[in-house]
């Protein structure tokens, strides 16, 4: 097997020294020596060596600017400085520009090899690292499962802009689409994927803490606050992403100092005079009409501009099918590991179920769906019955497959136009109460009067009425 030798550079201006060095390290290492740090500079710049080897003494360049070159060249390059002994103020200038290590003239051969040997083994460290973060990537980013076309598209429009460091991204689409899936995944494929992802729910967290869990606050900036003050999530997530859900429900005080943050990097600690400034991506996802919120003065419409220089929109399950099955299989896969079943399949009366269903609650209800389907069945298939659909039900076909009323049905558009979203939803509530009043509340007759079922209706009574 042919070992790949580690290379290394020498910049020394002694030449018995560079021989001496030489002769002890070819054995094992690719080395090459240089007199004077401008010919080893020339050279580093076209080919990156994995060590140097650098003497502080030189003439011409020293070896501390040379250290500062070489730092900017690469600043993961590591770097162990030769000294004399006087030179000890030196050192430790150098140590605090980076170098890893440093050896004393006379070089004593034994301990430069084992000083060289440490290093290269922080280098191999760091490899191994990083081909445990991708393993792990690898292993959790599959759990995104797209197989339309349309998700397909989506995440291709992802990797490539989630290649800039600090582009704010908005994430848009129905409750349950993968809205929070795909803000993580869109940290694991940036640059900010070394720095922390660090995710904000504005919908849970209370509207008066926001601000300062947002953006930290100085010490007794008001009464109940910690002593000490407190770094905010905001500095958390500092060259990395910071992932604000349901960011329509931030505060409107909260709103001003993100775009202040968004324009220019810049914000303050609640209670705090002294500007800070970091680098983050902000990726921020809604559920919720944004734009109607902009009508009503709840949310401003220069933030919104800010936040949604890329916008995703993430279609809902009922307008990608091409994703049903392979979801459903990935969570009966899931599930039945988890609860330690036996399933293997979907049965063909399931397929055809989970295709004609109305998901108004998307993936996230697929996967409900299908977790309480295999908890309640035994397997080797996930029948109808396990999840709790009526076969007669599926038989008449559900509310979507039935015949359109006639057009003359339904009142025709004003001059000024008509709002079709909430003309939907009073349709939608409408009905559900209707039914609910002939099946004198009965939910499973009601849902059957509207061929839904039990678990549908469910959903949409909470959602509506
Ligand atoms: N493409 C997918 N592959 C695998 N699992 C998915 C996918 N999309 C969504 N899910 C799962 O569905 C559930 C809902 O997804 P998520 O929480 O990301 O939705 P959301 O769009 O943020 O919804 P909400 O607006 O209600 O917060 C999660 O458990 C998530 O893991
Ligand atoms: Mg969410």
């Amino acid at each position: 097997m042919r070992m790949v030798k580690f290379s290394l550079a020498l910049i020394d201006d002694e030449e018995s020294i560079r021989e001496g060095i030489c002769m002890a390290l070819v054995p094992e290492y690719d080395i090459e020596a240089f007199a004077t740090a401008e010919t080893a500079l020339e050279r580093i710049k076209t080919s990156l060596p994995d060590l140097i080897l650098l003497d502080i003494g030189l003439p011409g360049m020293n070896g501390i600017d040379a250290l500062r070159k070489i730092r900017e060249i690469s600043p993961d390059i590591l770097v162990i400085m030769i000294t004399a002994y006087e030179d000890i103020d030196t050192v430790i200038s150098a140590m605090k520009l980076g170098a890893y290590d440093y050896v004393v003239k006379p070089i004593h051969m034994d301990s430069l090899m084992i000083t060289i040997g440490n290093a290269l083994e922080s280098i191999r460290l760091r490899k191994e690292i990083r081909v445990l973060q991708e393993g792990y990537l690898r292993e959790n980013l599959p759990c995104f499962i797209a197989e339309s076309n349309e998700i397909q598209d989506i995440m291709d429009f992802i990797a490539s802009v989630a290649k800039s460091p600090d582009t704010p991204i908005l994430i848009l689409g129905e409750t349950g689409t993968g809205k929070e899936l795909i803000a993580s995944s869109i940290h694991y494929r940036s640059p900010n994927f070394k720095g922390p992802y660090v995710t904000v729910n504005c919908a849970t967290m209370p509207r008066d803490l926001i601000e300062s869990e947002l953006f930290g606050y100085e010490k007794g900036a008001f009464s109940g606050a910690s002593p000490l003050g407190k770094k905010g999530l905001l500095e958390d997530a500092a060259e990395g992403t910071l992932f604000l859900d349901e960011v329509g429900d931030l505060s409107l005080e909260a709103q001003a100092k993100l775009l202040r943050f968004l324009e220019n990097g810049e914000f303050y600690r609640v209670g705090s005079t002294q500007k800070l400034h970091i680098r983050t991506r902000v990726v921020s996802a809604t559920n919720k009409d944004l734009g109607g919120m902009i009508e009503q003065g709840l949310f401003r419409s220069d933030l919104f501009y800010r936040l949604s220089v890329i916008t995703v929109h993430v279609p809902s399950l009922n307008e990608r099918p091409g994703d049903i099955l392979p979801l459903a299989n990935h969570f009966l896969v899931r599930f039945s590991q988890k609860f330690d079943k036996k399933f293997i399949a979907l049965s063909a009366e399931a397929q055809d179920a989970l295709k004609r269903h109305p998901w108004s609650g998307n993936v996230r209800e697929l996967k409900n769906l299908i977790e309480r389907g295999v908890l309640v069945g035994n397997g080797p298939e996930l029948t109808l019955k396990d999840l709790g659909i009526d076969k007669t039900v599926v038989e008449r076909g559900d509310i979507r497959q039935t015949k359109t009323p006639s057009p003359s049905a339904f009142p025709p558009i004003p001059p000024e136009g008509y709002d079709f979203e909430q003309a939907e939803k009073a349709f939608e509530k409408f009905y559900i109460e209707e039914a609910l009043r002939m099946a004198d509340g009965n939910e499973s007759k009601a849902a059957r009067l509207l061929h839904m079922n039990h678990h549908t209706f469910r959903y949409r009574r909470k959602k509506y009425v």
